[in-house]
Protein backbone atom coordinates (compact mmCIF):
# COMPACT_ATOMS: atom_id res chain seq x y z
CA UNK A 1 0.00 0.00 0.00
CA UNK A 2 1.25 3.63 -0.28
CA UNK A 3 2.30 6.17 2.16
CA UNK A 4 4.27 9.28 2.65
CA UNK A 5 7.20 8.79 4.46
CA UNK A 6 9.98 10.27 5.24
CA UNK A 7 13.67 9.14 6.18
CA UNK A 8 15.57 12.14 7.39
CA UNK A 9 13.92 15.04 8.85
CA UNK A 10 14.01 18.52 6.50
CA UNK A 11 11.76 20.85 4.45
CA UNK A 12 9.11 19.45 2.47
CA UNK A 13 10.85 17.67 0.01
CA UNK A 14 11.66 15.00 2.67
CA UNK A 15 8.26 13.49 2.23
CA UNK A 16 7.95 10.66 -0.81
CA UNK A 17 5.16 8.69 -1.61
CA UNK A 18 6.47 5.00 -0.89
CA UNK A 19 5.36 1.42 -1.26
CA UNK A 20 4.84 0.24 2.78
CA UNK A 21 3.78 -3.25 3.70
CA UNK A 22 0.46 -3.85 4.40
CA UNK A 23 -0.39 -2.97 7.98
CA UNK A 24 -2.16 -6.18 10.14
CA UNK A 25 -3.78 -5.46 12.76
CA UNK A 26 -3.13 -7.32 16.70
CA UNK A 27 -5.06 -7.13 19.38
CA UNK A 28 -7.19 -4.30 20.17
CA UNK A 29 -6.65 -2.98 16.92
CA UNK A 30 -8.64 -2.08 13.60
CA UNK A 31 -7.69 -2.22 10.20
CA UNK A 32 -8.95 1.12 8.34
CA UNK A 33 -9.14 2.57 4.38
CA UNK A 34 -8.33 6.00 5.13
CA UNK A 35 -11.33 8.11 3.42
CA UNK A 36 -9.16 11.48 4.34
CA UNK A 37 -6.12 12.46 6.24
CA UNK A 38 -5.72 15.70 8.33
CA UNK A 39 -2.88 17.84 8.07
CA UNK A 40 -1.58 19.52 11.21
CA UNK A 41 0.86 21.50 12.08
CA UNK A 42 2.06 19.13 14.10
CA UNK A 43 3.30 16.80 11.09
CA UNK A 44 5.46 19.80 10.06
CA UNK A 45 7.36 19.48 13.44
CA UNK A 46 7.63 15.27 13.05
CA UNK A 47 8.96 16.29 9.57
CA UNK A 48 11.78 18.85 10.88
CA UNK A 49 12.38 16.95 13.30
CA UNK A 50 11.31 18.31 16.59
CA UNK A 51 9.04 14.80 17.31
CA UNK A 52 8.90 11.00 17.05
CA UNK A 53 12.83 11.19 16.65
CA UNK A 54 13.46 7.47 17.87
CA UNK A 55 12.32 6.19 14.80
CA UNK A 56 14.75 4.24 12.76
CA UNK A 57 12.92 3.31 9.67
CA UNK A 58 10.84 5.47 7.20
CA UNK A 59 8.37 7.68 9.47
CA UNK A 60 5.11 7.34 7.75
CA UNK A 61 3.61 10.60 8.87
CA UNK A 62 -0.36 12.52 9.99
CA UNK A 63 -2.04 11.66 12.55
CA UNK A 64 -5.59 12.13 11.92
CA UNK A 65 -7.95 11.21 9.52
CA UNK A 66 -11.71 9.24 8.61
CA UNK A 67 -12.13 6.46 6.92
CA UNK A 68 -14.10 3.20 7.20
CA UNK A 69 -13.22 -0.53 9.06
CA UNK A 70 -12.22 -2.80 6.99
CA UNK A 71 -10.43 -5.78 9.48
CA UNK A 72 -9.83 -6.45 12.84
CA UNK A 73 -7.35 -7.94 15.70
CA UNK A 74 -9.10 -10.24 18.41
CA UNK A 75 -10.64 -8.56 21.04
CA UNK A 76 -12.11 -5.24 19.10
CA UNK A 77 -16.31 -4.83 20.06
CA UNK A 78 -18.68 -1.98 19.17
CA UNK A 79 -17.31 -2.18 15.64
CA UNK A 80 -18.77 -3.47 12.07
CA UNK A 81 -17.11 -4.29 8.85
CA UNK A 82 -17.75 -1.63 6.34
CA UNK A 83 -18.37 1.12 9.62
CA UNK A 84 -17.15 4.43 9.04
CA UNK A 85 -14.88 5.90 11.73
CA UNK A 86 -12.42 8.99 12.57
CA UNK A 87 -9.82 9.13 14.35
CA UNK A 88 -7.42 12.59 16.12
CA UNK A 89 -4.62 10.78 16.92
CA UNK A 90 -3.01 7.41 15.41
CA UNK A 91 0.63 8.15 13.65
CA UNK A 92 0.54 6.81 10.00
CA UNK A 93 -2.37 8.47 8.79
CA UNK A 94 -0.65 9.79 5.22
CA UNK A 95 -1.79 6.13 4.15
CA UNK A 96 -4.20 4.02 1.88
CA UNK A 97 -4.98 1.88 5.00
CA UNK A 98 -3.43 1.71 8.90
CA UNK A 99 -4.13 0.11 12.31
CA UNK A 100 -5.45 1.73 15.07
CA UNK A 101 -6.15 1.11 18.22
CA UNK A 102 -10.01 0.44 18.70
CA UNK A 103 -10.16 2.72 22.03
CA UNK A 104 -8.99 5.60 19.43
CA UNK A 105 -11.67 5.90 17.01
CA UNK A 106 -14.77 7.36 17.32
CA UNK A 107 -18.30 5.97 14.68
CA UNK A 108 -19.41 8.67 12.19
CA UNK A 109 -22.92 9.97 11.89
CA UNK A 110 -24.26 9.08 8.66
CA UNK A 111 -24.86 13.18 8.41
CA UNK A 112 -21.19 14.00 8.60
CA UNK A 113 -19.22 13.36 5.57
CA UNK A 114 -15.66 11.37 5.54
CA UNK A 115 -13.84 15.08 4.94
CA UNK A 116 -15.62 17.03 7.32
CA UNK A 117 -15.08 14.42 9.84
CA UNK A 118 -11.38 14.15 9.09
CA UNK A 119 -11.17 17.52 9.21
CA UNK A 120 -12.84 18.26 12.55
CA UNK A 121 -11.21 15.72 14.87
CA UNK A 122 -7.81 17.36 15.73
CA UNK A 123 -8.72 20.74 15.25
CA UNK A 124 -11.89 20.74 16.93
CA UNK A 125 -11.28 18.69 19.64
CA UNK A 126 -8.37 21.46 20.10
CA UNK A 127 -11.08 23.68 20.32
CA UNK A 128 -13.55 22.42 22.40
CA UNK A 129 -10.91 21.79 25.56
CA UNK A 130 -9.52 25.55 24.66
CA UNK A 131 -13.02 26.85 25.08
CA UNK A 132 -14.92 24.49 26.95
CA UNK A 133 -12.38 22.65 29.51
CA UNK A 134 -9.05 25.22 30.00
CA UNK A 135 -11.23 28.65 29.80
CA UNK A 136 -15.35 27.42 29.93
CA UNK A 137 -15.85 30.73 28.13
CA UNK A 138 -18.93 32.64 29.48
CA UNK A 139 -21.81 34.68 27.65
CA UNK A 140 -19.87 38.21 27.35
CA UNK A 141 -16.65 36.99 27.85
CA UNK A 142 -14.19 38.82 25.24
CA UNK A 143 -11.61 36.31 23.63
CA UNK A 144 -8.27 37.02 21.68
CA UNK A 145 -8.01 34.51 18.99
CA UNK A 146 -4.83 34.49 17.17
CA UNK A 147 -4.18 32.40 13.84
CA UNK A 148 -8.51 33.21 13.54
CA UNK A 149 -8.66 32.24 9.78
CA UNK A 150 -6.67 28.58 10.74
CA UNK A 151 -8.05 25.31 11.60
CA UNK A 152 -8.41 25.92 15.04
CA UNK A 153 -9.01 29.25 14.75
CA UNK A 154 -11.94 29.02 12.30
CA UNK A 155 -13.80 26.51 15.00
CA UNK A 156 -12.29 27.99 17.91
CA UNK A 157 -14.06 31.26 17.01
CA UNK A 158 -17.40 29.18 16.50
CA UNK A 159 -17.55 27.62 20.17
CA UNK A 160 -16.70 31.00 21.88
CA UNK A 161 -19.87 32.64 19.78
CA UNK A 162 -21.47 29.50 20.41
CA UNK A 163 -21.14 29.94 24.75
CA UNK A 164 -22.08 33.64 23.95
CA UNK A 165 -18.60 35.06 24.08
CA UNK A 166 -16.72 37.79 21.79
CA UNK A 167 -14.19 37.11 19.66
CA UNK A 168 -11.31 39.50 18.96
CA UNK A 169 -9.08 37.39 15.70
CA UNK A 170 -5.68 38.19 14.59
CA UNK A 171 -4.40 37.41 11.25
CA UNK A 172 -1.61 37.72 9.74
CA UNK A 173 -3.06 39.23 6.06
CA UNK A 174 -5.99 40.82 5.01
CA UNK A 175 -6.92 38.15 2.64
CA UNK A 176 -7.80 36.11 6.00
CA UNK A 177 -10.22 38.72 7.69
CA UNK A 178 -12.97 38.07 5.61
CA UNK A 179 -13.24 34.08 6.39
CA UNK A 180 -12.17 34.70 10.44
CA UNK A 181 -15.64 37.30 10.10
CA UNK A 182 -17.80 34.33 8.62
CA UNK A 183 -17.04 32.12 11.43
CA UNK A 184 -18.49 34.75 13.81
CA UNK A 185 -15.18 37.34 14.99
CA UNK A 186 -16.91 40.25 16.30
CA UNK A 187 -13.52 42.41 15.21
CA UNK A 188 -10.39 41.18 13.34
CA UNK A 189 -7.01 42.13 13.94
CA UNK A 190 -4.50 42.17 10.63
CA UNK A 191 -0.96 41.98 12.67
CA UNK A 192 2.45 39.95 11.93
CA UNK A 193 4.61 41.62 13.79
CA UNK A 194 3.37 41.12 17.09
CA UNK A 195 1.65 44.89 17.72
CA UNK A 196 -1.86 43.98 18.40
CA UNK A 197 -2.51 44.29 21.96
CA UNK A 198 -3.25 48.01 21.66
CA UNK A 199 -6.43 47.10 19.44
CA UNK A 200 -7.21 44.27 21.30
CA UNK A 201 -7.60 45.88 25.07
CA UNK A 202 -9.41 49.09 22.90
CA UNK A 203 -11.88 46.48 21.12
CA UNK A 204 -12.59 45.30 24.40
CA UNK A 205 -13.74 48.63 25.60
CA UNK A 206 -10.38 49.30 27.66
CA UNK A 207 -9.70 46.92 30.32
CA UNK A 208 -8.23 43.86 28.00
CA UNK A 209 -9.68 40.32 27.21
CA UNK A 210 -10.89 37.49 29.53
CA UNK A 211 -8.86 34.79 27.61
CA UNK A 212 -6.10 34.72 24.90
CA UNK A 213 -5.90 31.89 23.07
CA UNK A 214 -2.54 31.65 21.32
CA UNK A 215 -0.11 28.82 19.41
CA UNK A 216 1.32 31.59 16.84
CA UNK A 217 4.73 31.87 18.11
CA UNK A 218 7.65 33.65 20.45
CA UNK A 219 6.21 37.12 18.42
CA UNK A 220 2.72 37.10 19.47
CA UNK A 221 3.36 36.04 23.44
CA UNK A 222 4.31 39.62 24.77
CA UNK A 223 1.35 41.42 23.36
CA UNK A 224 -0.95 38.37 24.24
CA UNK A 225 0.10 39.34 27.66
CA UNK A 226 -0.41 43.22 27.36
CA UNK A 227 -3.80 42.35 26.02
CA UNK A 228 -4.93 40.45 28.81
CA UNK A 229 -7.48 42.15 31.94
CA UNK A 230 -6.51 41.78 35.39
CA UNK A 231 -6.80 38.41 36.28
CA UNK A 232 -7.12 36.93 32.68
CA UNK A 233 -6.49 33.68 30.95
CA UNK A 234 -3.73 32.92 28.78
CA UNK A 235 -4.10 29.31 26.72
CA UNK A 236 -0.88 29.09 25.12
CA UNK A 237 -0.73 25.74 23.06
CA UNK A 238 2.04 26.48 20.26
CA UNK A 239 4.73 23.75 20.60
CA UNK A 240 5.38 24.00 16.57
CA UNK A 241 5.67 27.31 16.31
CA UNK A 242 6.68 28.78 19.52
CA UNK A 243 10.10 28.80 20.52
CA UNK A 244 10.75 27.90 24.47
CA UNK A 245 12.06 30.96 25.72
CA UNK A 246 12.55 30.38 29.29
CA UNK A 247 10.16 32.59 31.50
CA UNK A 248 10.57 34.91 34.41
CA UNK A 249 7.47 34.49 36.26
CA UNK A 250 8.04 37.64 38.22
CA UNK A 251 7.83 39.43 34.65
CA UNK A 252 3.88 38.13 34.38
CA UNK A 253 1.06 40.46 35.03
CA UNK A 254 0.21 39.73 38.42
CA UNK A 255 -3.03 37.34 39.21
CA UNK A 256 -2.56 35.75 35.46
CA UNK A 257 -3.24 32.29 34.74
CA UNK A 258 -1.26 31.16 32.21
CA UNK A 259 -1.37 27.40 31.17
CA UNK A 260 -0.22 24.75 28.75
CA UNK A 261 -3.62 23.49 26.89
CA UNK A 262 -2.90 20.13 25.23
CA UNK A 263 -6.07 18.35 23.49
CA UNK A 264 -5.41 15.31 24.80
CA UNK A 265 -6.27 16.26 27.95
CA UNK A 266 -9.81 16.67 26.80
CA UNK A 267 -10.27 13.29 25.65
CA UNK A 268 -8.11 11.20 28.44
CA UNK A 269 -10.60 8.35 27.68
CA UNK A 270 -11.81 6.28 25.07
CA UNK A 271 -15.56 7.59 26.39
CA UNK A 272 -14.67 10.92 26.81
CA UNK A 273 -13.48 10.78 23.03
CA UNK A 274 -16.49 9.43 21.78
CA UNK A 275 -18.58 11.99 24.13
CA UNK A 276 -16.31 14.99 23.30
CA UNK A 277 -16.45 13.79 18.94
CA UNK A 278 -20.33 13.63 19.41
CA UNK A 279 -20.87 16.76 20.80
CA UNK A 280 -18.17 18.18 17.73
CA UNK A 281 -20.67 16.24 15.26
CA UNK A 282 -24.13 17.66 17.02
CA UNK A 283 -22.67 21.14 16.58
CA UNK A 284 -22.17 20.44 12.77
CA UNK A 285 -25.59 18.56 12.41
CA UNK A 286 -27.68 21.49 13.68
CA UNK A 287 -26.05 24.41 11.86
CA UNK A 288 -23.69 25.51 14.79
CA UNK A 289 -20.72 24.58 13.62
CA UNK A 290 -19.04 25.00 10.09
CA UNK A 291 -16.17 23.44 9.20
CA UNK A 292 -14.15 24.86 6.43
CA UNK A 293 -12.00 22.77 4.22
CA UNK A 294 -8.86 25.12 2.74
CA UNK A 295 -7.61 22.66 0.23
CA UNK A 296 -7.67 19.17 -1.09
CA UNK A 297 -4.80 17.45 -2.03
CA UNK A 298 -4.02 13.83 -3.16
CA UNK A 299 -1.81 11.37 -0.95
CA UNK A 300 1.39 12.21 -2.76
CA UNK A 301 0.77 16.11 -2.71
CA UNK A 302 1.40 16.33 0.94
CA UNK A 303 4.76 18.10 0.24
CA UNK A 304 3.06 20.70 -1.30
CA UNK A 305 0.25 20.57 1.14
CA UNK A 306 3.13 21.57 3.93
CA UNK A 307 4.97 24.21 1.88
CA UNK A 308 1.33 25.97 1.86
CA UNK A 309 0.09 25.63 5.43
CA UNK A 310 4.05 27.12 6.69
CA UNK A 311 3.56 29.62 3.75
CA UNK A 312 0.79 31.21 5.93
CA UNK A 313 -1.35 31.69 2.84
CA UNK A 314 -4.31 29.22 3.87
CA UNK A 315 -7.62 29.21 5.47
CA UNK A 316 -9.51 26.56 7.78
CA UNK A 317 -8.14 22.92 7.43
CA UNK A 318 -6.06 20.89 4.78
CA UNK A 319 -7.07 17.27 3.56
CA UNK A 320 -4.77 14.43 1.82
CA UNK A 321 -7.35 12.05 -0.15
CA UNK A 322 -5.25 8.91 -1.24
N1 LIG B 1 -1.78 22.00 22.24
C1 LIG B 1 -2.53 21.26 21.44
O1 LIG B 1 -3.23 20.34 21.89
C2 LIG B 1 -2.54 21.54 19.97
C3 LIG B 1 -3.39 20.84 19.11
C4 LIG B 1 -3.40 21.19 17.76
C5 LIG B 1 -2.56 22.18 17.30
N2 LIG B 1 -1.71 22.79 18.18
C6 LIG B 1 -0.83 23.86 17.75
O2 LIG B 1 -1.61 24.84 17.13
C7 LIG B 1 -0.86 25.51 16.16
C8 LIG B 1 -1.67 25.50 14.88
O3 LIG B 1 -1.73 24.18 14.43
P1 LIG B 1 -2.84 23.58 13.49
O4 LIG B 1 -2.34 22.33 12.93
O5 LIG B 1 -4.11 23.48 14.22
O6 LIG B 1 -2.98 24.61 12.33
P2 LIG B 1 -3.93 25.86 12.09
O7 LIG B 1 -4.76 26.15 13.27
O8 LIG B 1 -4.61 25.66 10.81
O9 LIG B 1 -2.84 26.97 12.02
C9 LIG B 1 -2.47 27.56 10.84
C10 LIG B 1 -2.30 29.03 11.14
O10 LIG B 1 -1.04 29.22 11.79
C11 LIG B 1 -0.55 30.48 11.43
N3 LIG B 1 0.84 30.31 10.98
C12 LIG B 1 1.30 29.60 9.94
N4 LIG B 1 2.63 29.68 9.86
C13 LIG B 1 3.03 30.45 10.87
C14 LIG B 1 4.28 30.88 11.33
N5 LIG B 1 5.41 30.55 10.70
N6 LIG B 1 4.34 31.63 12.43
C15 LIG B 1 3.21 31.98 13.08
N7 LIG B 1 1.97 31.60 12.68
C16 LIG B 1 1.89 30.83 11.60
C17 LIG B 1 -1.40 30.99 10.30
O11 LIG B 1 -2.22 32.06 10.80
P3 LIG B 1 -1.82 33.59 10.55
O12 LIG B 1 -0.95 33.59 9.33
O13 LIG B 1 -3.11 34.28 10.34
O14 LIG B 1 -1.10 34.01 11.80
C18 LIG B 1 -2.29 29.83 9.91
O15 LIG B 1 -3.60 30.24 9.59
C19 LIG B 1 0.48 24.79 16.09
O16 LIG B 1 1.43 25.47 16.87
C20 LIG B 1 0.17 23.44 16.71
O17 LIG B 1 1.29 22.86 17.30
C21 LIG B 1 -1.69 22.50 19.48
Amino acid sequence: MKAIAMTRPGGPEVLELRERPEPAPGPGEVLVEVAAAGVNFMDTGVRRGMFWTATSDATVLGVEGAGRVIGFGSGVEGLRPGQRVAWAYAPGSYAERLVVPAAALVPVPGTIDDRTAAAVMMQGLTASHFATDFYPVQPGDVALVHAAAGGVGLLLTQIIKLRGGQVIGRVSSADKVAAAKAAGADHVIVDVEGRFAAAAVHLSGGEGVHVVYDGSGPKTFQGSLDSLRRCGTFCWYGPVLSGQAPLDIMSLPRSIKLGYAVFADHVPTPALLRARAGRLFDWIETGGLKVRIGGVYALAEAARAHADMESRATTGKLLLVP
